[in-house]
């Protein structure tokens, strides 16, 4: 969590990634053929219905117009990596199944250059594609109709790195001396799988990642088998929830795992053997944590939880990969709250927009006041009253946290601390009740789900019956420091 560790932003070279792909951009450059054109697909129009149209090239998020794809609705992803850490070398074969939204001539999948793809069938049948940027764009044999399920799979392969965010930070597949810190929050997913990756579009996943005898592959969900053969050893893991791709991980390296029930949890954890020695009760740390959460927010939505500590001193922040938060250091008590909080505010509910990200690091960085009051550390009053201390003509006053403004500002300290502050303002308003109500209210609604901040506020004014516009106007959406 950015404000606890120190970001990095050294001189790590950036991957080069494509130009912005125009949301209209022209049908066309598809291998194998394009059966329709955009006019073709105009209503009445002869051959539309047979034909389809290309999906677009991105979901029109404004923060990352080319993440995501439209057209289709991927479901599941079973994903065979074999990896080898020493050589950088992966190989992969991504089994995609999915709706099609629309009658589909051509869709594409967010994949890095960096990644050569060797094939593509679809329904079993070779479909043609060619990568662009970081669209690699698939031409079924046939047009996919509206409504209609299918099989994509692709080979692919190559040495997969990072991507350097518009903050400057990376993410994707980061090597570290012994594998891969794999975190890939907001862009990272495209540097090593094909997928929908804008994070509107939910799937379940199976991970089978082989690796030499000596590593360990750890990923989201339950750990189904490891099986060795032959010097290498392939780990599954069975994601039954759905997740945002953001959210997956395949972290590689040498780990301590450990598979445990604790206070009814299936607690996983890989520990970094360097780090071992101060990660004592790591597993256990976790129950009371969530035990905590779960009073306050409801039922912990995932089957099972855990973490991965990976000693990676150059990455700079922690993320809350699903059901299994990755940290670079072992982590203290706050951060530990912040990520296993996320798992409801962020992993079971997640943003529909990126500008909407305060509904996950206010949401979190709230938790872990939350947390620090109900240990004894902290009390909430304390930790409310030093981030609002700041003066108000402090910068930070000035980026509302419900649009801090663009990519580059994604993880502004406004968002954690003015979107924590924000949810203390309404607890204020409308009494502890309403609270805890909207928020159990919001996990459940919306559990395995998307919203956004319009939704937020109609809950909040729909469980309080009040209106809240100037509360939510001076706390979200306008600069300037609130008054009390
Ligand atoms: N979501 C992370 C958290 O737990 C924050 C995060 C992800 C981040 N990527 C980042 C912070 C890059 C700073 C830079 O809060
Ligand atoms: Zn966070």
């Amino acid at each position: 969590m950015k404000r606890l560790l120190a970001l990095t932003t050294a001189a790590f070279t950036a991957l080069p990634l494509a130009p912005a792909a125009a949301l209209d951009a022209a049908p066309g450059t598809g291998a194998g053929g394009t059966h329709g054109t955009v006019l073709d697909a105009a209503p009445g129009a002869p051959g539309a219905a047979l034909d389809g149209a290309p999906g677009a090239p991105g979901a029109g998020d404004p923060y990352f117009p080319d993440q995501g794809n439209g057209g289709y609705d991927a479901g599941h992803y079973d994903l065979a990596l074999d990896y080898t850490p020493s050589s950088n070398q992966l190989d992969g074969v991504a089994t995609i199944t999915a709706r099609a939204t629309q009658a589909l001539s051509r869709f594409d999948l967010d994949l890095v250059r960096t990644l050569t793809v060797r094939s593509v069938t679809v329904d079993g049948a070779p479909a043609g594609f060619t990568q662009d940027g970081s669209e690699l764009v698939v031409t079924p044999a046939a047009a996919l109709p509206s409504g209609q399920g299918f099989t994509v799979v692709v080979r692919y392969d190559g040495k997969p790195t990072y991507v350097l965010d518009p903050d400057g930070s990376r993410d994707g597949w980061i090597r570290t001396n012994d594998g891969v810190f794999n975190a890939n929050e907001p862009q990272g997913a495209m540097t090593w799988y094909p997928g929908n990756h804008h994070m509107t579009d939910k799937a379940t996943y199976r991970f089978s990642v082989t690796v030499p005898d000596d590593r360990a592959a750890v990923a989201n969900g339950d750990l189904v088998s490891s099986t060795s053969r032959g010097g290498r050893t392939t780990y599954v893991w069975d994601a039954r929830q759905p997740m945002a791709s953001y959210l997956a991980t395949v972290s590689i390296g040498k780990f301590q795992l450990t598979d445990t029930k604790i206070g009814g949890y299936r607690v996983i954890t890989a520990v970094d053997p360097k780090l071992a020695g101060k990660a004592g009760g790591f597993a256990a740390r976790h129950a009371p944590v969530l035990s905590y959460f779960s009073s306050l927010f409801g039922p912990y939505p995932f089957s099972s939880t855990g973490g991965i500590v990976d000693h990676e001193p150059n990455v700079g922040y922690a993320l809350e990969t699903q059901t299994r938060p990755i940290y670079p250091v072992v982590p203290s008590e706050s951060l530990l709250a912040h990520e296993l909080a996320h798992q409801w505010f962020g992993d079971s509910v997640t943003p529909t927009r990126w500008q909407d990200i305060w509904l996950n690091e206010g949401f979190a960085n709230y938790a872990e006041w939350l947390w620090l009051d109900k240990t004894g550390s902290k009390t909430l009053q304390s930790s409310f009253d030093a981030a609002y201390s700041k003066p108000a003509d402090d910068p930070f006053w000035q980026t509302p946290p419900a649009d801090p403004g663009g990519p580059a500002d994604l993880f502004h300290d406004a968002v954690y601390d003015r979107g924590a502050m924000t949810l203390h303002a309404l607890r204020r308003a409308v009494g502890d009740s309403a609270f805890f109500t909207i928020l159990r209210t919001w996990a459940t609604e919306h559990q395995y789900g998307n919203a956004d901040t319009p939704a937020f506020v109609a809950l909040a004014e729909r469980v309080s019956g009040r209106s809240l516009t100037a509360l939510f106007d001076a706390w979200l959406h306008k600069p300037g420091k609130p008054a009390l």
